[in-house]
């Protein structure tokens, strides 16, 4: 079945993305929207012609290069897009002329990006243009462009020049030093080099027209590439260009240039190779596609997240993870966040396991930065960076620069302090193994990280004599606002969720794998003492909890802040930090995201920590109300509407599931031109799946207790677990046992913990 929808922007069927009128003020963003990738790259939507302050970029996965303050970014690559028309000498673009149509289509279903246009030049000649792309999901290194030209109402001279530009910019910055360039029997060539990484690119590209005589001379403009053809139009005959782009790095190959060229030439034509990408998409949605009914909105943009996660993940490289923005944006430079294990790993998880393992060895692989950080900053272990990028160092900036002439830079304290990210990359690696099974990647890497990231913590907390506890001080917690804090519950229940796990995995290690147990003993000095140690800081970690009132104070002294309510400033287009400024914001009960709420969430299968109804609902009532849901962190609303829905706050928790859905969509945040918001989509996709499938794990594998918002009439999806497909096709009206358990004894949840 069919549906349409509508939002501010746009208008969608079940699949595609329809934009109907070009608007110049949102060019950015709407690069943004329309990118198109294949999991090893993302490129954004920007025109083929071209258009004034336009920002093209393709993002290679780790492709890095040094820059000044940041340390090191994402380098835009070479532009594959350029295919430049020239009717009767007038050169197409959308800032000249008349535009009498404007179509611009994403289609989900295959990483289709097509636009159709009718033209009319300054001269008076009227041409229909549609111009269509993919890169392709079946060869990762293939990109592929076609363009359909009809005069409308003249015949004339029509050239199309495609090429390469070689000069691509990181705001300003161009990190590429040119090497050599060429033309083969099947077109050009082009190799470039990143100016400090020292990674290579070779890229080929050919051109063919069908549909009308034509030759093609080969321009070599240095750095720029380019194949040009001139015909003859006839008005109302249809002629095709297609153009095929093949690239390479030196990550991937010794020899860049000639594997592009290799491949240039034994590549099918453009119909063949769209028919492989088709099929690879098919293969891709058949495991991760979720199906909605009763609700457009919400079944094209859960698809739309879908989409983003998936031209995102690493298929074949598990040296690489996925930024916060994904590949589709300068924002944090391409760093790559706490986001990735929390907010996006459960999808690949549950619906592509090899991906969420690619994104998880990455965490190994970059191990030795981790051990970097660690021993900089005195400890023992490994301190997995804030901020990371192809080493596993520590690439937060450490001052957010001004440009007001006469502002403060800011100091940026996330690299020394937020430390919950060591938690964080255990628990998805546990999760990972305990999902999946994987017993040989867990003895191979996710063993390694546990337990080194396990001794961090046992340099890092100190013991209080007085109060005969164990504390972790000076940090930041998930929430942002307060910059220097003693004993966030998050940090501290999360340290000691994952010393209990890194015993376990201990144990499983010496009894399963006794070799690797011992390899690994002595690679990281791992004693019976330093184990023991791990035991006294799990019996004596200090835990802000009151069993009384189920309450959990956020660090020590919160409760005692300056209370703000945040009803007072409705009408506010700005963050509460923005309004009351860095170090109001420190000193006052207002929170940038959840962060007991995310406690209580990523608990939730614990059998070990309070997570009942009424821990919930008391804790739901003192944090929801304090969090600046709408303007603080785009990691917030699909955490609330999770909760909300298990509270039985249906409308609620639709209304903040709808901001995080549309996020980039309506760009709801202003800065979608930054880039996706990688986390949100993946916090959609819990959203969906745990808030309203109400999906809970249990020995006998995934059981759905769930409520449905108003209006959806169903919810299709599937879960990979423990080596099988589990199939949900939930419909309004069926009722389960387990959610009538949770409404009738208002008591704890009875859920087994999988994992113990
Ligand atoms: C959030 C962090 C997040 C980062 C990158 C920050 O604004 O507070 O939790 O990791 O953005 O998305």
């Amino acid at each position: 079945m069919q549906t349409k929808g509508h939002s501010r922007n746009f208008i969608y069927t079940d699949w595609i993305l329809i934009e109907t009128q070009f608007d110049p003020d949102q060019l950015h963003s709407k690069e943004t929207v329309f990118t198109i990738g294949n999991g090893y790259l993302g490129t954004k939507g920007s025109f083929e012609e071209g258009y004034p302050h336009a920002l093209p970029a393709t993002f290679i996965h780790g492709v890095y290069d040094d820059v000044p303050v940041v340390y090191t970014e994402l380098a835009n690559c070479p532009d594959w897009l350029p295919l430049v028309v020239i009717v009767n000498g007038d050169r197409f673009r959308l800032d000249q002329g008349e535009i009498l149509r404007y179509d611009r289509q994403l289609d989900l279903r295959y990483g289709l990006l097509s636009r159709y246009l009718r033209w009319r030049s300054p001269s008076g000649n009227t041409i229909d243009i549609h111009f269509e792309r993919f890169a392709s999901f079946a060869d990762q290194h293939v990109l592929a462009q076609r363009c359909h030209l009809t005069p409308v109402d003249f015949d004339g001279l029509i050239e199309v020049q495609g090429g390469i530009n070689g000069y691509p910019e990181n705001q300003g910055f161009n990190h590429w030093e040119g090497l050599d360039q060429g033309k083969t029997d099947q077109g050009i060539w082009l190799q470039r080099r990143t100016r400090h990484s020292r990674i290579e690119i070779g890229m080929g590209a050919t051109m063919k027209i069908l549909g009308t005589e034509a030759s093609l001379q080969v321009s070599t403009a240095p750095g720029y590439p380019t194949l040009t053809t001139t015909y003859l139009a006839k008005s109302k005959q249809t002629v095709t260009v297609e153009k095929i782009v093949t690239l390479f790095t030196s990550r991937d190959t010794e020899t860049p240039v000639s594997a592009a060229t290799e491949k240039l030439a034994h590549l099918p034509d453009y119909a063949t190779l769209l028919k492989a990408n088709e099929q690879a998409w098919d293969e891709a949605w058949q495991q991760s596609d979720i199906l909605i009914e009763g609700d457009s909105t919400a079944a094209f943009a859960v698809r739309y997240n879908l989409f983003q996660l998936l031209i995102a993940g690493s298929r074949h490289d598990d040296k690489v993870s996925i930024p916060a923005k994904t590949l589709s944006g300068f924002g944090y430079r391409g760093h790559i966040f706490w986001d990735t294990e929390i907010f996006m790993l459960p999808f690949f998880l549950f619906t592509q396991p090899a991906i969420a393992r690619n994104l998880l060895s990455y965490r190994w692989h970059t191990l030795p930065g981790a051990r970097r950080k660690a021993a900089h900053y005195g400890y023992k272990g490994a301190m997995f960076a804030w901020e990371s990028a192809d080493t596993g160092d520590e690439v937060t900036p450490r001052w957010g620069l001004n440009s007001d002439f006469y502002g403060e830079d800011v100091r940026i304290w996330c690299r020394d302090r937020e430390i919950h990210i060591n938690a964080d990359i255990p628990y998805a690696a546990w999760n990972y193994w305990q999902t999946t099974g994987d017993d040989e990647w867990m003895q191979q890497c996710g063993a390694e990280i546990i337990l080194d990231a396990a001794i961090f913590w046992g340099s890092r907390v100190e013991f209080n004599s007085e109060r005969q506890q164990y504390e972790i001080r000076g940090v930041i917690g998930v929430d942002e606002y307060h910059e220097f804090v003693h004993n966030n519950a998050f940090t501290n229940r999360m340290a000691q969720w994952h010393l209990q796990r890194a015993i376990a995995v201990y144990d499983w290690l010496a009894h399963k794998f006794p070799e690797r147990a011992t390899e690994l003993e002595q690679k990281l000095k791992l004693t019976p003492q330093e184990r023991s140690h791990w035991q006294d800081i799990i019996a004596k970690i200090l835990f802000l909890h009151d069993p009384l009132t189920e309450q959990i104070e956020q660090f020590e002294g919160f409760f005692q802040l300056e209370d703000i309510n945040l009803a007072d400033y409705q009408g506010r287009d700005h963050s509460m930090q923005a309004i009351l400024s860095i170090e109001k914001t420190n000193k006052c009960q207002v929170i940038k995201q959840p962060d007991i709420l995310m406690l209580l969430y990523l608990m939730r299968e614990s059998a070990d920590f309070p997570y009942n109804q009424k821990a919930l609902q008391a804790n739901w009532d003192y944090y929801a109300p304090r969090t600046d849901i709408t303007y603080g962190s785009s990691l917030g609303p699909a955490v609330h509407a999770i909760l909300a829905s298990d509270l039985g706050k249906s409308a609620e928790a639709y209304e903040v599931f709808m901001q995080a859905l549309m996020v980039d969509l309506e760009d709801n945040r202003g800065n979608t031109s930054d880039g996706i918001h990688g986390a949100t989509a993946g916090g959609v996709w819990q959203a969906v799946i745990f808030g309203f499938g109400g999906i809970q794990l249990t020995e006998n594998g995934p059981v759905a207790n769930f409520h449905l918002p108003d209006g959806w009439t169903r919810l299709k999806f599937k879960l990979h677990w423990r080596g099988k497909w589990h199939d949900f096709d939930l419909r309004k009206g069926q009722v389960t046992s387990l959610r009538s358990e949770f409404k009738i004894q208002n008591s704890k949840f009875k859920i087994n913990d999988p994992y113990k």
